[in-house]
């Protein structure tokens, strides 16, 4: 199939465009580099040896967006485009809202018009809220605490009426928990601009010697060791979840958790970086981050039962991929 990717030139989507190509698809990546790099579609090409087509464009400039539509015969999207910062969606709520909204709603728009039937949309279990862990796809969605979980409820709620509305456009919401990792190839991979809010981009500066140590915000939660717990996925299990999910979308709107099921702490995650790389990653223990829940992690059965899927690579496997990528990143 010809899939439209948004955002396909980012962390996530860029691997998926690699599953995708591999899979045997043709891929139209649309990109506004607000938070990326032209040049990983050339490595995203290297790594394929396959064409990409490429249009540097925002998804909230629709006319745009209908020139996409217009020139390609799209059979589906993968919407990833959109801010994604947390911290920062609490400082600039009328720019999230805008920017993931809208651009949602012109997609979902063009699709209706030029008669696209899939769409797949990049959500999080952020979602989730204040639920008991594990999430589980059932559940009722609670309140987040910041803008960017409220732009990705929102997103699943237009998606879904819409497909309610119209029966041949069958929609998959995909909730990821938290990727981490890179392309084995080294060329792709998480390279956030400034300093990582994340934890894995933090630790590999750390063990590089980009920043001094990495600070461990907070160790007194109720968890295994006191920090914070998380379902840490590789990149490459979420990219090829992508695949697996569009090639066997039906009528409707069908959600899943992508995640492994398994929780990491914070120091569960240190010791297995430096043990997998033979590095040290200093670190000092700070005061909890505003925001920050205990633990998430996924019930990832369904994906499971229904698409076969399951994460493959594991946290050592993540650990290693994302020193390799950050060694070779300039
Ligand atoms: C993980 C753990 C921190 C940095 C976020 C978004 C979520 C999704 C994934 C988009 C927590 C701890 C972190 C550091 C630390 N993004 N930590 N020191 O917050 O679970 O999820 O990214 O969909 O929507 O909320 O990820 O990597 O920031 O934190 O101790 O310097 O590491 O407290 O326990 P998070 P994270």
């Amino acid at each position: 199939m010809n899939i439209l990717v948004t955002g396909g030139a980012g962390y996530i989507g860029s691997h998926t465009c690699v599953a995708l190509l591999e899979a045997g698809h043709t891929v139209v990546v649309a990109d506004n580099l607000g938070n990326s790099k032209a040049e990983t579609i050339d490595k995203i090409k290297q790594i394929t040896n396959k064409e990409i087509t490429f249009y540097q464009i925002d998804v909230t400039d629709e006319p745009a967006v209908e020139r996409v539509f217009f020139s390609h015969d799209v059979d589906g999207v993968i919407h990833f485009a959109g801010f994604k910062a947390v911290g920062e969606s609490v400082e600039k709520p009328l720019a999230y809202y805008y920017n993931n909204i809208v651009g949602t709603m012109i997609l979902a728009k063009a699709c209706q018009k030029y008669g696209v039937h899939r769409f797949v949309f990049s959500s999080s279990a952020t979602v989730y809220g204040e639920n008991e862990v594990p999430f589980v796809e059932t559940m009722q969605l609670l309140p987040t605490t910041n803008p960017y979980g409220e732009t990705k409820s929102m997103s699943e709620r237009i998606l879904t009426d819409a497909a309610r509305a119209n029966p041949a456009f069958s929609v998959a919401l995909l909730r990821y928990f938290n990727p981490v990792g890179a392309h084995e190839s080294g060329l792709i991979g998480e390279a956030p601009s400034g300093i990582p809010n994340n934890l894995m981009p933090y630790v590999t500066q750390v063990a590089k010697g980009k920043l001094e140590q990495l600070r461990v915000f907070g160790n007194d939660y109720p968890t295994v060791d006191g920090t914070g717990v998380r379902d840490y996925i590789h990149v490459m299990d979420l990219a090829e979840g992508h695949v697996v999910a569009l090639n066997n979308l039906t009528e409707g709107v069908h959600i899943y958790n992508l995640g492994t099921g398994q929780g990491t702490s914070v120091l569960q995650l240190v010791k297995a970086f430096e043990e997998a790389n033979g590095v040290k990653v200093p670190y000092e223990i700070v005061g909890r981050r505003p925001g920050d829940i205990a633990e998430c992690y996924a019930d990832a059965s369904k994906a499971k039962r229904e698409l076969g899927w399951t994460a493959k690579r594991d946290v050592i496997a993540m650990c290693r991929d994302a020193w390799r990528f950050e060694k070779g990143y300039k």
